[in-house]
């Protein structure tokens, strides 16, 4: 019942675990495209990190999930399974999630991709989760309730009409997939945790165009939203440092730095 605030050496391994995981998004853009199966996308994921990256997927085999990495279309909110039967179309949401393990550490991240044409509703409501996700990466530092990342998000997912799914929860990570803290991407009331540096957490966002009730589909895995409305994740992990956070699974194509500094 505690939280693992991590060495130099494990830093450096999860920063690297991270770059990898962030690797994978970068190198998947490419094949969004309509006609695409699901199924073809989680292989050449797959292929990529075990043949290129020398890396585990962490998803594949874990708690039994089938594939290498989740992938959610439209009102799937998350843990989609990728299928063959299952192709892409214009205008589709598609967050891929990808979490790796590199010598024995984890990095953990995920984001939207816009299939062809995105439609009106699509793409603000990916605009409005990513920047919530930013938001909550701007109030990271030590000494900050963890409680204010939810506030953050909560707020500013509200603000805009949308809602914010309360079933899944950012997490410690390291030499686990999930590790303490839970990190609370809406309002509670008691939880005492502060931000310490060194700490490592995912931040991760799930939001609804509808309202935020969700259900696991009879596979014990895909996540879909009750009104069948439209929903989006972004993930990052992140470094808690002396004055804000680095940001370890940012991309290359993200306008922001990878280090934070947080007044
Ligand atoms: N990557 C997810 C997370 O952010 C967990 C996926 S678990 C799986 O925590 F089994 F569905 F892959
Ligand atoms: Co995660
Ligand atoms: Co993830």
């Amino acid at each position: 019942m505690s939280i693992h605030l991590k060495n130099k050496l494990e830093i450096e391994k999860i920063r690297i675990a991270c770059h990898l995981a962030a690797e994978v998004l970068e190198m998947i853009e490419q094949y969004i495209i309509p006609g695409i199966t699901t199924g073809k996308l989680d292989e050449i994921c797959h292929e990529y990190m075990v043949y290129q990256q020398n890396v585990i997927p962490a998803c594949l085999g874990y708690k039994g999930f089938p594939k290498s990495v989740c992938i959610s279309v439209n009102e799937i909110v998350c843990h989609g399974i990728p299928n063959d039967n299952q192709i892409l179309k214009d205008g589709d949401i598609v967050n891929i999630d990808v979490t790796v393990i590199k010598d024995l550490y984890y990095g953990d991240t995920s984001k939207m991709f816009m299939v062809g044409e995105p439609t009106v509703a699509g793409k603000n409501l990916c605009k409005i989760t990513q920047e919530s996700l930013y938001l909550a990466l701007n109030i990271v530092k030590p000494g900050v309730n963890i409680n204010k990342i939810g506030h953050v998000i909560q707020k500013y997912v509200e603000s805009h009409g949308l809602s914010i799914v309360r079933d899944y929860c950012g997490h410690g990570i390291g030499k686990n997939f999930h590790e303490e803290p839970q990190i609370l991407h809406y309002r509670v009331k008691d939880n005492k945790t502060i931000m310490k540096k060194d700490m490592i957490f995912t931040i991760e966002p799930m939001v609804n165009i509808g309202n935020h009730n969700v259900h696991t589909m009879i596979d014990g895995w895909t996540v879909k939203t009750n009104d069948q409305s439209l929903s989006a994740q972004y993930e990052h992990t992140v470094l808690v440092t002396n004055s804000g956070c680095e940001i370890l699974t940012l991309r290359k194509e993200e306008l922001i730095p990878s280090l934070l500094i947080n007044n």
